[in-house]
């Protein structure tokens, strides 16, 4: 394995793309090739196996272009396909599950915990299993929240539509009075700033970007494969259906300069 070779990340759509701005924050000196399934998307209706298989495709993909580590950006793969990625591929394979339950459990504090998800990550119960093996005494309630991918993906992420379907999916759990909302899919923490000005600061948001990042660098550090050369490192995005309201999103998002989208075959 080569520690000037890029790291690879995928997820379905532009989700990904919020764990790629928290390893550039994180790992400056990193180089990146990501890769959004966007021809596929969503994968949070998707059953298991059909996940699994897209998943090794995506990570075929990625290798063809000598990553030097996966970084799983998607919740949905991730509970699905994790393992199998791992046992699939001779490389470092990091996931986000693991790091999201690491950043609800960082607050001891925390009593009541709402998870919102795609409907196949919450159907795999990882999150709940997780923390329950941690903080037995923890309530956590998982809502799917199916409708909210396409409306980020459309870039509707402040759109009163947007917000009254939010409004809809959280009053159960507000109403019941949790500290703490899990954004358990990669394309949640898009709608932050939305969901700030709904909740307030009554409700802490949890996302696993930044502690997967966290991961990302130990797992480079530990494998002696950190980016030492000193040329700029480069940001490459690959899409297996092109989509404007992808790139508008990406500027928005990143404010990075990433060239033209390429056009993925798998
Ligand atoms: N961003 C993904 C996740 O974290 C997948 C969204 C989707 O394609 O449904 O689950």
């Amino acid at each position: 394995m080569n520690a000037s070779a890029p790291l690879g990340v995928f997820d379905s759509g532009v989700g990904g793309l919020t764990v790629v701005r928290a390893l550039r924050e994180l790992l400056p000196n990193e180089s990146i090739v990501y890769l959004g399934d966007t021809a596929r998307l969503p994968y949070g209706s998707k059953s298991p196996d059909t996940i699994r298989r897209f998943a090794v495709e995506d990570t075929q993909f990625l290798l063809r272009h000598e990553v030097k580590a996966v970084v799983v950006a998607c919740n949905t793969a991730t509970a699905h396909a994790l393992p199998h990625l791992q046992k699939t591929f001779r490389m470092p394979i990091i996931g986000v599950v693991e790091p999201g339950v690491e950043a609800t459990l960082s607050d001891p504090n925390s009593q009541r915990v709402g998870i919102i998800a795609t409907s196949g990550t919450i159907r795999s119960c990882a999150y709940q299993h997780a923390l329950a093996m941690q903080r037995p005494d923890l309530i956590a309630e998982a809502k799917p929240t199916p409708l909210l991918v396409p409306f980020i993906e459309e870039g509707w992420i402040d759109h009163p539509a947007l917000k009254s379907v939010l409004r809809e999916y959280l009053k159960p759990m507000l109403d019941r009075g949790i500290d703490t909302l899990v954004l358990g899919c990669t394309h949640y923490p898009l709608l932050v700033p939305v969901l700030k000005r709904m909740l307030g600061n009554k409700v802490r948001l949890v996302d696993s970007a930044s502690t997967c990042a966290a991961h990302v660098k130990r797992t480079l550090e530990a494998e002696g494969l950190l980016r030492t050369a000193k040329g700029k490192p480069t940001l490459e995005i690959h899409l297996t259906d092109y989509s404007e309201q992808f790139e508008a999103l990406a500027h928005r998002f990143l404010g990075a300069e990433f060239g033209r989208i390429k056009k993925a075959v798998l």
